[in-house]
């Protein structure tokens, strides 16, 4: 932990899940736009993290100083590109899980669904996760990016 989120109360992690509320056709188009603003916004707060997203569903990890992760999760949760947001996790980590990524994307494939059954799920319906099930699914997506 650096002294700077100490300040700040330490690390802080949240996860949640949500469901796309435009159309089927769009859901890559406002993905896009999404990760794009997210990069740009969460390096300026030192905020860190991945976003899986599929089957009109989203399951995001942010993790960082904790009054700017919830301040960002308020922006979020007034979004109204997507609702039903189930909050899995709130609360302090000890180090951070994606730290090379402002906002780390996965784009759910036909592949994964090997991914998927490993934590119970027949399809992704990250809602039904708890906290555990959903950070080995985040780190086993996150680390299909990685060499
Ligand atoms: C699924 C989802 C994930 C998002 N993740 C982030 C994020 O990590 N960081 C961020 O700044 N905005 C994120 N946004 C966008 C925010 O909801 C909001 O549109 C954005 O922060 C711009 O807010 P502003 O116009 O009030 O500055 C996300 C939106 C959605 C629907």
């Amino acid at each position: 932990m650096t002294s700077d989120e100490n300040d700040r109360g330490g690390l802080h992690r949240l996860i949640y899940a949500s469901r796309f509320t435009g159309p089927a056709q769009g859901f890559d188009e406002v993905l896009r736009a999404i990760i794009a603003k997210s990069i740009q916004s969460n390096r300026l707060d030192d905020v860190t993290g991945l976003l899986m997203a599929g089957e009109g569903r989203f399951l995001q990890l942010l993790e960082g100083p904790a009054k700017r992760v919830e301040a960002i999760y308020d922006r979020i949760a007034a979004d109204p590109r997507h609702a039903d947001l189930v909050r899995i996790y709130g609360g302090p980590a000890e180090r951070r899980l994606f730290r090379d990524w402002n906002m780390g994307q996965h784009r759910l494939g036909a592949a994964d669904h090997a991914l998927l059954a490993e934590v119970g799920l027949n399809g992704f319906n990250p809602s039904a996760l708890d906290a555990q099930a959903a950070e080995t699914l985040l780190i086993a997506a996150g680390g299909r990016h990685r060499r």
